[in-house]
């Protein structure tokens, strides 16, 4: 989805200046504008970077999506279990929806399925596949922002239609892109959604430094790509004159802090025009865009218990390299 930038011109005493209209337009603006310099990873996610991040979920070295795929998979039956009959999974930043293939597949005769995406395009497109392979569910897609509070279609369970239990999913750790303010908000609100119904969320683990620091700068250069397609995007969508090879990829495990940050470094010294504004960079000056926070079992239960939901099964893999939590919602 491209957002829309104004191309009214206003004129000061320089140059000609675009007025910022699109979120990434401003946030752009603002991030270049701050010291320390910084925008949100969601911001990654145009075509580009969507395509960019399926090729990362494939790499060697990016060991999270594929574990979590074995933990769903080695454990889809007692998942199933806690799920219950004719469940309604609600699925909050869907994407491509492979991962739900598993639990629908796992589940006891699944009532309908609500995957939640801003791309609207991409989730109609997995979706109508969804629907040709899953002829007796009933699949809702809602094009939202799922980190803001959301109006659902009424839950299934109580609109008296033999519905079962509503149960969020929330895979990938993608929790660990958020601020600490913003975990809690999210699971506040879904706590919220989901009531008297359970959240299923993948959470990654603190480990080795070496194997995080592999994961997140792997030998194809794919991450690296990643994190410059924002500075590309920025090229695409806001006038933007980033020069690319100007800019290095830099990931690395803050231990204290418990996460991989992702910044983009000015490799000298230059001046970068956005919208007509122009920024000076430092040689060495940081961009920096992305948290991705790392759990442990006991840190993601607490968390999940300080925003109202009651901690139950937990399974994990062999080397405890990911972790997929069940966590009961309140009833009220
Ligand atoms: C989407 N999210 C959970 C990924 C992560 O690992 O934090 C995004 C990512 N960034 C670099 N590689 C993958």
């Amino acid at each position: 989805m491209t957002p829309v930038v104004s191309l009214r011109v206003v004129r000061n005493d320089e140059a000609a200046v675009s007025e910022p209209h699109s979120e990434f337009a401003s946030d752009m603006l603002a991030a270049l504008a701050n010291h320390p310099r910084g925008i949100s990873p969601k911001y990654f996610y145009d075509a580009e970077g969507s395509a960019l991040f399926d090729q990362i979920c494939e790499l060697p070295e990016y060991y999270p999506t594929r574990t979590e795929l074995a933990i769903l998979e080695g454990n889809a039956a007692s998942i199933a279990t806690q799920m219950g009959p004719r469940a309604e999974i609600v699925e909050f930043g869907a994407g491509s929806l492979r991962k739900v293939r598993l639990l629908l597949d796992a589940a006891d005769a699944p009532a309908r399925y609500v995957p939640i995406d801003i791309s609207g395009e991409h989730m109609t497109q997995a979706a109508t596949l969804l629907r040709r392979d899953y002829p007796g569910l009933q699949v809702k897609p809602v094009v939202a922002d799922y980190t803001q509070p959301l109006t659902l279609p009424p839950a299934l369970g109580g609109t008296g239609a033999a519905g079962g239990r509503r149960i969020g999913f929330f895979p990938g750790s993608t929790i660990g892109n958020f601020t600490s303010d913003e975990a809690l908000r999210f699971l506040r609100t879904a706590a919220r959604t989901l009531r008297g119904g359970a959240l299923l969320l993948g959470a990654d683990l603190i480990k080795d430094p070496a194997r995080l620091h592999a994961a997140y700068n792997d030998s194809r250069g794919v991450t690296a790509a990643f994190n410059l397609n924002l500075l590309a995007r920025a090229n695409r969508e806001l006038a933007a004159d980033f020069d690319l090879s100007q800019f290095a990829h830099s990931a690395f495990y803050n231990a204290p802090q418990r996460r991989i940050e992702m910044h983009l470094l000015s490799l000298k010294r230059q001046r970068v025009t956005v919208l007509g504004r122009h920024f000076e960079l430092e040689e060495g000056e940081a961009i920096h865009t992305e948290n991705s926070h790392k759990f442990t079992i006991d840190s993601l239960r607490a968390l999940a218990r300080s925003a109202g939901f009651t901690p139950g099964p937990v399974w994990t893999d062999p080397e405890s390299l990911f972790s997929l939590h069940w966590l009961e919602a309140p009833r009220t």
